[in-house]
C-alpha cells in the first residue's frame, strides 16, 4: 500500500483549512467533499497525517469500493478483501460506520455483519478469530455504505483527532478542538502579537493558540491511535516521526496569550488543561469580566466565544452581554483585530459594530459564523468603530 488514497475527515466546512495543512504538509488534494479532503500516501504517513494535522477529524486508509445492495453482499466483498495483510489475529477489533442504504434501518447491523465478514476471514486465513467491539482502543474499520456503493476504510485515527488528550476538564459548551484549530487559522495567528481569549470557558482557544504559534504537534500527548494496531506498524518509525515534529518547535513566543473568564472554575480547568497540553507557562490566566480582561500594548488577536443561547445563557441577558462586548472592542481593543465566534447572528446585530468578515462555520449542526472586526488604531475612513450600522 505504497501511494493509496487517504480521506482525512474533518468537521463541516473545514475542508479549506485542512487543505492548507496537508498542502504545507506536502500532501496533494486529490478530491475535495463537505466534510474530507482526500490526498495520497502509504500507511506510514498516516503516522505523520495522525500526529500533525490540526483541523482533522480522522486519517482513512481506503482499502476497497464495491457495490452492495444489503448486508449479504456486504458480507460477501467484505470477506473477499485481504484483511490478514492489514490485521493482526491478535489485535481487538472494531467497526464504525456511515450507511444510508435503504434495506438497511440499524447501522449497527451493518457494523456486525462488517465485523463479521472480517473476522470469520480471519479465523479462515489465521485459525485465530480477533476479539471484536465497540472501544476505538484497537484496529479500526470504517465503513462507507451510501446508496448501492460502499467503501471500506482502515481508520488510522481510532479516536477522532479532536481528542487530543489535554482537556481534561471540558467546562460548559467547550468548543471542538479542531474547530478552534480551524477557526484560529481563519484569523491569521502566527504567534507574532498578542492573543487574547476574554470568554476562555476550558481554555480551547487559547490552549490551541498556543500549540500552534509554538509549532507543536496537536497529536503529541495522545498514547494511542488506530495505525499502531495494524501490521507492519514499527515504534521506532513512529519515534522519528515525533522526534522530527518535537525538533521544529519553537520554545518561546514574541507577544502574549492572555485567557480570561467571570468563572474561577472555569480558568481553573484552563489552567490545568494547558498544563496537560504543557503550555500553561505561556499563557496568563486571569479571573474577570470580559470588559476588564488585560489588553496588552501592541496589538494583535481578541477572541471571543461567547454564549449563544443554544446550550446556555439567557437570550435577553446575552443581548446586553454582546452589546457590551461590541463596546470593549471598540474602547479597550483598538489596533487588534477583534473575532467574536457565535452560532446566533440575531445576537450578533447587538455586538453594534460592522464586521469586516463573516465566514461560516458548523459547530457540530449549529451553522455558526466568525465575525471579524477591524479595531483600527487612530482615525480612518472605514473603521468598524465609526460605522453605526449593525451586524447584518
Ligand atoms: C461558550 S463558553 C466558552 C467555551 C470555550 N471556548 C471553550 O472551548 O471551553 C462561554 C464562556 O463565557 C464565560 N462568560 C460568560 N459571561 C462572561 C462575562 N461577563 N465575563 C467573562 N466571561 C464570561 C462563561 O463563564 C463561559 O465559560
Amino acid at each position: 500500500m505504497k501511494s493509496n488514497r487517504i480521506l482525512v475527515t474533518c468537521p463541516k466546512g473545514i475542508p479549506p483549512y485542512l487543505k492548507q495543512e496537508l498542502a504545507s504538509l506536502g500532501y496533494p488534494v486529490v478530491a475535495e467533499s463537505i466534510a474530507g479532503v482526500e490526498t495520497k500516501g502509504s500507511l506510514a504517513d498516516t503516522m505523520a497525517l495522525n500526529l500533525l494535522l490540526r483541523t482533522a477529524h480522522r486519517v482513512l486508509c481506503h482499502l476497497s469500493t464495491f457495490p452492495a445492495h444489503d448486508a449479504n453482499e456486504l458480507y460477501a466483498e467484505v470477506s473477499a478483501i485481504e484483511w490478514e495483510q492489514y490485521l493482526d489475529e491478535h489485535e481487538y477489533l472494531s467497526v464504525h460506520s456511515s450507511v444510508d442504504n435503504p434495506s438497511i434501518d440499524n447501522p449497527l447491523f451493518a457494523n456486525v455483519k462488517c465485523k463479521d465478514a472480517i473476522v470469520d476471514r480471519m479465523r479462515k486465513v489465521t485459525g485465530e478469530r480477533p476479539n471484536s467491539g465497540a472501544e476505538m482502543s484497537g484496529a479500526v474499520v470504517f465503513l462507507y455504505w451510501k446508496g448501492n456503493e460502499c467503501s471500506v476504510y482502515l481508520d488510522t485515527s481510532g479516536e477522532p483527532l479532536a481528542k487530543r488528550e489535554y482537556r481534561r476538564i471540558p467546562m460548559k459548551a467547550p468548543m471542538q478542538e479542531t474547530l478552534a484549530a480551524a477557526v484560529i487559522m481563519e484569523s491569521g495567528w502566527s504567534g507574532d502579537g498578542n492573543f487574547v481569549n476574554p470568554m476562555c470557558g476550558s481554555g480551547t482557544l487559547a490552549i490551541e493558540a498556543a500549540l500552534m504559534a509554538l509549532n507543536r504537534a496537536p497529536g503529541i500527548l495522545r498514547s494511542n491511535f488506530g495505525f499502531m494496531h495494524l501490521k507492519g506498524f514499527v515504534k521506532d518509525d513512529w519515534e522519528t516521526v515525533r522526534s522530527k515534529a518535537r525538533a521544529g518547535t519553537r520554545k518561546n513566543l514574541s507577544g502574549k496569550i492572555i485567557a480570561a473568564d467571570n468563572n474561577p472554575a472555569a480558568v481553573q480547568a484552563a489552567r490545568k488543561n494547558a498544563a496537560t497540553a504543557g503550555v500553561d507557562n505561556l499563557i496568563e490566566f486571569v479571573v474577570c469580566d470580559f470588559r476588564e480582561t488585560p489588553v496588552p500594548e501592541g496589538g494583535g488577536i481578541v477572541m471571543m466565544n461567547p454564549e449563544y443561547g443554544e446550550r446556555l445563557g439567557r437570550m435577553h441577558e446575552l443581548e446586553f452581554t454582546y452589546k457590551a462586548m461590541g463596546d470593549f472592542l471598540k474602547q479597550k481593543c483598538r489596533g487588534y483585530a477583534g473575532y467574536i465566534f457565535t452560532g446566533n447572528l440575531d445576537l450578533a446585530k447587538k455586538v453594534g459594530l460592522k464586521a469586516s468578515r463573516r465566514t461560516p462555520f458548523y459547530n457540530s449542526k449549529i451553522e455558526c459564523r466568525l465575525l471579524k472586526y477591524d479595531l483600527y488604531e487612530g482615525s480612518r475612513k472605514k473603521d468598524a468603530l465609526k460605522s453605526p450600522d449593525a451586524e447584518r
